[in-house]
């Protein structure tokens, strides 16, 4: 396919002039642009969520409604001088939900329970004033860093940093303990998301067939997609976002969430390299048939997971200067 693509290309440039191929190229370029635009406007239109405005006219209550509502109490109540009282169309909505049977609200399990004790622990701060501990739990400078002017924690956390790169080579002798893998997802799972809407999933595969049929659909791979032990396909199930605004939040959520899971397993030891999802939507529906994900998750990126052999290179990687990055604002008054 591709080789055929590049011969087409070859024969334009020999008969199309080359100021009229530019433009061409550039009309396709656009039209591609919208296009896939238009299917992603369309999958976010037809698997999103309610607003809250639609929610109180009594449409289905949906899961990204209800994770919404009983982080607005969590937050209200995490802050420092909560608003007494508050939260109480939140609270009309989270009670008509609990009235839903239990099965139907949820789709990672959980949330009745998270949305009825955020609810009492609205009732108790607004009746009584004092805020549940489950709920909004304190935390204390010392055990999120340590004792003052101690640096043990900082020092392992910029060890993290430094230290986790792309890694291309694998030791296929080493094999993937799944636990550990396991572990590694569970420590990942801590990344943040929009209103802990946590719409992130990653699909991981060691099947050395369909890691082939994968790895031959994305175009980052080549000279080591051979060698790597497991795939994983990070997601983001478009149903727990809602309207225009959130319309792209599923690509920020998910692209958190698949950060804070490569590092969490580089903590455990695993090598990883992410690999570019930058692809149409046709080959998105394709990525989804092999691997059986439903339709309404979208397509956020790859990661090959494996060991490092005892030693490798790896890509310079050379970063931009930290005052290109970092823009410090002053007053504009
Ligand atoms: C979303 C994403 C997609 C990437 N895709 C590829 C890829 O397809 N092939 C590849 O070899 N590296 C890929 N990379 C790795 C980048 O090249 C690498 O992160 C960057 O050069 C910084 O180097 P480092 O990860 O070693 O710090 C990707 C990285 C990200 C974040």
């Amino acid at each position: 396919m591709r080789r055929k693509m590049i011969r087409g290309a070859n024969f334009a440039k020999k008969v199309i002039p080359g100021s009229t191929l530019l433009k061409l190229l550039r009309a396709r370029r656009v039209v591609r642009v919208f296009r896939e635009s238009l299917v992603d406007a369309h999958r976010h239109a037809r698997f999103g969520s309610p607003e809250d405005n639609e929610a109180s006219f009594n449409s289905p209550l949906t899961e990204c409604q209800v994770t919404k509502d009983y982080h607005r109490i969590e937050k209200g109540l995490a802050l420092e001088d909560p608003r007494r009282p508050f939260g109480s169309s939140v609270a009309a909505r989270i009670s008509l939900a609990l009235q839903a049977p239990e099965q139907s609200l949820s789709v990672s399990g959980g949330l009745y329970e998270y949305a009825s004790t955020a609810l009492e622990a609205l009732d108790l701060w607004n009746e009584q004033g004092s805020v549940d501990d489950l709920v909004a739990p304190e935390r204390s400078c010392h055990e999120v860093w340590g004792p003052l002017g101690s640096e043990p924690y900082s020092k392992a956390i910029e060890h993290m940093f430094l230290t986790r790169r792309s890694i291309r080579s694998f030791d296929a002798s080493i094999p993937i303990d799944i636990d550990v893998l396991r572990s590694a997802v569970s420590l990942g799972r801590n990344a943040p998301s929009v209103c802990n809407r946590q719409s992130s999933e990653i699909w991981i595969c060691t099947d050395s067939d369909l890691n082939a049929k994968i790895l031959a659909a994305q175009n980052g791979n080549s000279g080591f997609g051979g060698s790597v032990p497991a795939v994983g396909i990070v997601v983001t199930d478009s149903r727990l976002f809602s309207g225009a605004g959130e319309r792209n939040q599923r690509w920020i959520d998910g692209g958190l969430f698949a950060m804070s899971v490569v590092y969490a397993m580089h903590s455990k030891g695993f090598a990883t390299c992410m690999l570019n999802w930058s692809m149409t939507n046709r080959e998105s529906d394709y990525l989804r048939k092999i691997c059986g994900i439903p339709q309404n998750y979208d397509v956020v990126t790859l990661v090959a997971i494996g060991h490092a052999p005892q030693r490798f290179r790896v890509a310079r990687s050379p970063r931009r200067a930290l005052n290109s990055v970092l823009k410090i604002m002053h007053s504009r008054g």
